[in-house]
Order: C-alpha cells, then sequence, then structure tokens
C-alpha cells in the first residue's frame, strides 16, 4: 500500500510516499481502508517536532512513528480475533491522538479505540471532524448549560468545532473571526460574532465564564478585561513566553486554575458522543479543501500557513 512516511523531523519534503506492506489485523483489530484522512495542525506540529518538549512524547532524536495522520475515514476491510461491534463492510471514521498513521491506504485501529460508525450516509470526506473536535472538546467540557463563552479564532479547526460543541452544551457563545468568516461563525450558531479587524473584543462590555483561545493569538493579560474573579482563559497555544504554560503551572499550584491547556482524555468515548451529535445534526465539520495523498506535502505547506479554515482534507 501507499504511505506517507517521515524518518526525521523537518519541514514538509522531508515526508515521502512509498510502498509499504499493508497492515494486519492483530486480536482485537479492524483493519480500515482508508477514503479520507486530514492535515492538521497537530500534524505539522509534530512533522517539525514543535515545542522542542514534544520530542519526549513522540520521540527524542527521531519520530517514534513513520506516518501522521490523526483523522480517518473509511470502510473496515478486515477483522481481527475476537471483533464483535465492527463487520466488513462497516462505513467509519475516527482519531489516532498519539499514535498517528492515518496518511496511508490502510489503518489497523483497536476496535474499542477512537472508532464509530459514520451516521447516515455522510460522504467520507465529511466524517474526518476529528482532530479539531477533539482539541475543542478540552475547553469545551469546562462549559454547562448557561454559561458564557468567548471563541477567539472560530475559523480554525478547533474554533469551528469549539462554537458547535459549546452550543451544543448549552452555552452562550461570542465567537471572534476575521471579516471572511463572520458568516460562517454565524451559521455555527453563535450567538454574537466580533469581527476581530474591526472591533477590539476585549471591549465590548461582556465577561465570560471560559474565554478560549483556539488560535494562540491572544494572552490571559490582554484577555483581563473579559474575565473575572471566576473565569477561566483556555488556550491551545504555549502563549507569548510561554505564558500559558507558567500561568497555567502557576495556578494549578494554588488551586484556582484560571489559566488552562486543556488536554482532552478518553478518545474513544469522545468520538462516540460527537458521532451521537453528528447524527443529531448538531455537530458538522467545516471543510477548506481537498487534497490528493500524492499532493501531501503541498497540503503540509498550506497548513502551516495557519490561514485554513477549518479542515484540510487528504484522500488516498
Ligand atoms: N494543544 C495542542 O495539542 C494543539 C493541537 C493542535 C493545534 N494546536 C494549536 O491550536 C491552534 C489552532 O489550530 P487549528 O488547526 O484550529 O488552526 P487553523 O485551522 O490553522 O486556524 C486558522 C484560522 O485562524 C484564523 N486566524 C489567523 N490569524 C488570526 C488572528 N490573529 N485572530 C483570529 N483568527 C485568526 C484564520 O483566519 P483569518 O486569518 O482569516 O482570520 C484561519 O481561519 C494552532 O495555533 C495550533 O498550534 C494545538
Amino acid at each position: 500500500m501507499k504511505a506517507v512516511v517521515f524518518d526525521r523531523y523537518g519541514p514538509p519534503e522531508v515526508q515521502t510516499l512509498l510502498d509499504v506492506p499493508i497492515p494486519h489485523p492483530a486480536a482485537g483489530e479492524v483493519r480500515v481502508k482508508i477514503r479520507a484522512t486530514t492535515v492538521g495542525r497537530t500534524d505539522t506540529a509534530t512533522l517539525r517536532a514543535h515545542p522542542f518538549f514534544a520530542r519526549f512524547m513522540t520521540g527524542l532524536f527521531r519520530p517514534k512513528m513513520r506516518t501522521l495522520g490523526m483523522d480517518f475515514a473509511g470502510d473496515i476491510q478486515a477483522v481481527g480475533a475476537g471483533v464483535s461491534a465492527f463487520q466488513v463492510g462497516d462505513r467509519v471514521f475516527g482519531l489516532m491522538p498519539d499514535v498517528f498513521g492515518a496518511h496511508a491506504e490502510y489503518l489497523c485501529v483497536p476496535s474499542d479505540g477512537a472508532i464509530a460508525q459514520i451516521p447516515g450516509d455522510l460522504p467520507y470526506d465529511q466524517a474526518v471532524v476529528g482532530e479539531g473536535a477533539w482539541y475543542a472538546h478540552g475547553t469545551a467540557q469546562l462549559l454547562g448549560e448557561g454559561q458564557r463563552c468567548l471563541i477567539y479564532g472560530a475559523s480554525g479547526a478547533i474554533g469551528t468545532a469549539a462554537v458547535q460543541l459549546a452550543k451544543a452544551r448549552g452555552a452562550y457563545v461570542v465567537a471572534v473571526v476575521g471579516t471572511r468568516h463572520l458568516d460562517l461563525a454565524k451559521s455555527l450558531g453563535a450567538d454574537r460574532v466580533i469581527n476581530y479587524e474591526e472591533d477590539d473584543f476585549t471591549a465590548i462590555g461582556e465577561t465570560f465564564d471560559v474565554v478560549f483561545d483556539a488560535v494562540g493569538k491572544t494572552s490571559w493579560f490582554e484577555c483581563h478585561p473579559t474575565l473575572r474573579q471566576d473565569s477561566i482563559y483556555a488556550a491551545t497555544d504555549l502563549g507569548p513566553g510561554w505564558s500559558n504554560i507558567w500561568l497555567s503551572l502557576w495556578y494549578g499550584l494554588t488551586g484556582a486554575k484560571k489559566v488552562q491547556i486543556p488536554f482532552p482524555v478518553e478518545p474513544e468515548k469522545f468520538i462516540r458522543q460527537l458521532a451521537g451529535l453528528m447524527a443529531e445534526g448538531k455537530f458538522q465539520g467545516v471543510f477548506d479543501r481537498n487534497y490528493p495523498l500524492e499532493e501531501i506535502v503541498e497540503a503540509f505547506r498550506y497548513v502551516e500557513q495557519g490561514q485554513k479554515t477549518g479542515i484540510v482534507v487528504v484522500t488516498p
């Protein structure tokens, strides 16, 4: 089968499309014929080993995994011994946090892992919604019914998912986006949309239970006017001078937890919840463009620009 392989950290060009053996499902695993995957910011950061300390998880000197790709959608082509939850021909989607491997034609996945049936007849390339939703889920789960949330950068993979997951939890959502994404943010269900190119989102006269910077462009200090004493500032990035790390450690020690980089847990449970929301029409992916697997280097270059709207799809 064809797989995109890399053996050292670096720019998109360190990856090569190679012929590698088709994997065989072990006991408890299923083999998925991948019909769609994505290139996300987790892939681009892992490829470059950025930030450096990520190497402690992905391999200090060389990457532990040879193939990136967190999202997959496809059909089950073979099942290992003892698998009863899925059968050959099932249309499935899922997520491979930490292990990756979906930038290939086939992938073996634990049947009790982050894998679920694709709701209805949703096309494969609209079912690869996991990566952004997964990180958005880390913050969305901080929210309860009627709570107030500001989502800064609601046009990326994480931001578009965060608006929908926050609304699904019954939160009031203010989305901050640029001019070209105003209509998109409204269509996702945001209660109020602020154009960061024209207005200062910190001067809108509202405060929030949770302020979520989904694109790493603000800081806790900048967002102060929107935060109360008991509010949480959540971020996906390290912040200027790694301030989000230092502040989250400090507030973690004091027990106040005012600054967080929320890491989601239990991906298998989350994917099933997400499938439920998709089936109910409460969650749908926002897609930017598609690349064939042969052009994956171009897909990485595009995603690295930090300008995509939602999700970039790759089809093997
Ligand atoms: N913690 C983790 O493990 C983890 C995992 C994945 C990603 N991340 C981080 O999470 C962030 C978001 O990832 P993503 O995949 O959602 O990003 P993305 O899809 O690449 O976000 C791009 C979007 O951000 C918007 N944007 C750019 N500059 C902006 C600004 N100054 N203010 C508001 N919006 C702006 C762009 O639209 P406009 O320019 O038109 O506004 C574009 O739509 C990234 O910074 C990434 O490093 C962290």
